[in-house]
């Protein structure tokens, strides 16, 4: 069935948004050691509300000829992403809440889908949840992130979806460390990952990024 999408894009070309976050970020970013990409005055503090419509516009570009019905990302960073790309999907964002890692009990259980994450980067385990009422084995989701390093947080979403029977679509992320494994692992898992800024290697003296494919 074809899907028709009423949005009226500021059509960028297909390269100027990846060029405009690469520069941001090498105007911006801050190494701040081997693994860690500081970007708080536009993507995890301070809001770059331009650029940030521009990245979830080529994400709905990328993702256009989809069916897509909720768009699922973590709290707190992705949410600003999720929100910019639902509003062109017109569809709901779900934020999946995060909390110290507990056995869920009974009762949480029987209202929510939970999955342990252990993030690498914070080195701190924790359990995300959704609610049970708004995912459905009917829905076809788009994840959304701001930075994608070792899958963990994809990973305990993809989890969630399972448990609710959801179809996944595709991950739109924001800035991928390729030097961790998450991203390539789950393309070659054959799920279709669209990385606006792939970093393949960072130091304090510079960032290299992943020629485009
Ligand atoms: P993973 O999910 O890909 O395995 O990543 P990991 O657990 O290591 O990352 C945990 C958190 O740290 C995530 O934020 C992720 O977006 C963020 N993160 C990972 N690498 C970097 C980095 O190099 N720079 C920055 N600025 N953030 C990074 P989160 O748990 O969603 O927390 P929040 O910051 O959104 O609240």
């Amino acid at each position: 069935m074809a899907i028709t999408k009423p949005v009226a894009l500021n059509q960028t070309k297909k390269g100027d948004t990846m060029e405009a976050l690469r520069r941001k970020i090498l105007s911006e970013g801050r190494v701040a050691s081997d693994d860690v990409l500081k970007v708080d005055s536009f993507l995890n503090h301070q809001l770059d509300t331009v650029l940030l419509n521009q990245i979830a516009e080529e994400f709905y570009q990328r993702f256009a000829s989809e069916q897509v019905t909720k768009i699922v990302t973590v709290e707190a960073s992705g949410i600003a992403l999720a929100v910019l790309t639902g509003r062109l999907f017109e569809v709901p964002v779900i934020f999946a809440k995060k909390q110290p890692q507990q056995k869920a009990s009974d009762c949480q259980s029987e209202t929510f889908y939970t999955a342990d994450v252990y993030s690498y980067t914070k080195a701190c385990q924790y359990q995300m949840v959704i609610a049970k009422d708004y995912l459905q084995a009917t829905d076809c989701v788009l994840l959304i992130d701001d930075f994608l390093a070792n899958g963990e947080a994809a990973t305990g979403l993809m989890t969630i979806l399972e448990q609710a029977g959801a179809k996944l679509v595709g991950l739109g992320i924001a800035i991928e460390k390729g030097f961790q494994k998450g991203g390539d692992q789950l393309r070659r898992s054959g799920i279709k990952v669209e990385s606006l800024a792939i970093i393949d290697r960072m130091t304090k003296e510079g960032i290299v990024f992943r020629e485009n494919d």
